[in-house]
């Protein structure tokens, strides 16, 4: 079988003012399904940026990313946005959940591009929402819930679709250390149920200590830790 993901020799570049600015020089790394790793490095290391390619939202500038065996820059731009849709669910420092919306309808927002695949999934976001605790705010808007509570509609969010990577970007920057915390064990507990993989931007060295695999990024390459 295939790997999960597999990031072998990975570059990006963005166009400077006067010359690229090489951001990463040649990232490799391999996750097999059920495995989780934190990334961590300093700010501006290429953390997102790593992030982002993963989760098929950039392409390298060199190098290649497979996800469960296949190379998802072959596909077409309509068939990546399917892909991704189906494949990467991401949750961000700050949630990015849609303010006029409520908590339910938040959730079943990654499931309206693509009416055939809506099947069950109410019954999935309700579902997803109580092992987040959240059944009870179901039509809340996001401006009446808490920070903690935000960043845990937005795992459900991520987890709508059945995603088989789950990336999150500084999940717990914006939240106290005991919200931090319950986030935390939240996507470490969905994470066994779900059986994703899952990918972890932290500056939080309490949480990276929690992850079995650890990478640290430092002038453009990994290691592992
Ligand atoms: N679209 C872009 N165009 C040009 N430069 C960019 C772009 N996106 C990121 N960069 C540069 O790439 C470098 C890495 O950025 P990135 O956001 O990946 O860092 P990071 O490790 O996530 O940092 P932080 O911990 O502060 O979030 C930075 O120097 C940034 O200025
Ligand atoms: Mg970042």
């Amino acid at each position: 079988m295939s790997l999960a993901l597999e990031v072998k020799n990975v570059h990006k570049s963005y166009d400077g003012d006067a010359q690229p600015v090489e951001v990463l020089r040649g990232v490799s790394l391999e996750l097999d399904r059920g495995e989780a790793m934190a990334i961590t490095g300093p700010s501006g290391s290429g953390k997102s940026t790593l992030l982002h390619l993963i989760g098929t939202l950039d392409q390298p500038s060199a190098g290649t990313i497979s996800i469960e065996g296949k190379n998802p820059f072959d596909l077409s731009e309509p068939e990546l946005a399917r892909f991704r849709n189906r494949t990467v669910g991401f949750v961000f420092q700050d949630h990015h959940l849609l303010p006029q919306y409520s908590v339910l309808e938040n959730v079943l927002l990654p499931t309206l591009a693509f009416p055939d695949q809506r099947q069950g999934k109410e019954e999935r976001a309700r579902e997803l929402l109580e092992a987040v605790s959240l059944q009870h705010r179901l039509t809340h808007r996001p401006a009446e819930l808490s920070g903690g509570e935000r960043q845990r509609a937005s795992v459900a969010r991520a987890l709508i679709n059945g995603p088989s990577l789950l990336l999150c970007d500084e999940p717990t920057g914006s939240l106290d250390h005991q919200n931090a915390a319950a986030v935390a064990d939240l996507l470490f507990k969905l994470h066994g149920q779900e059986k994703t993989v899952l990918i972890v931007v932290t500056h939080s060295l309490e949480l990276a200590g929690r992850f079995q695999r650890r990478f640290d990024l430092r002038e453009g390459r990994c290691s592992e830790a």
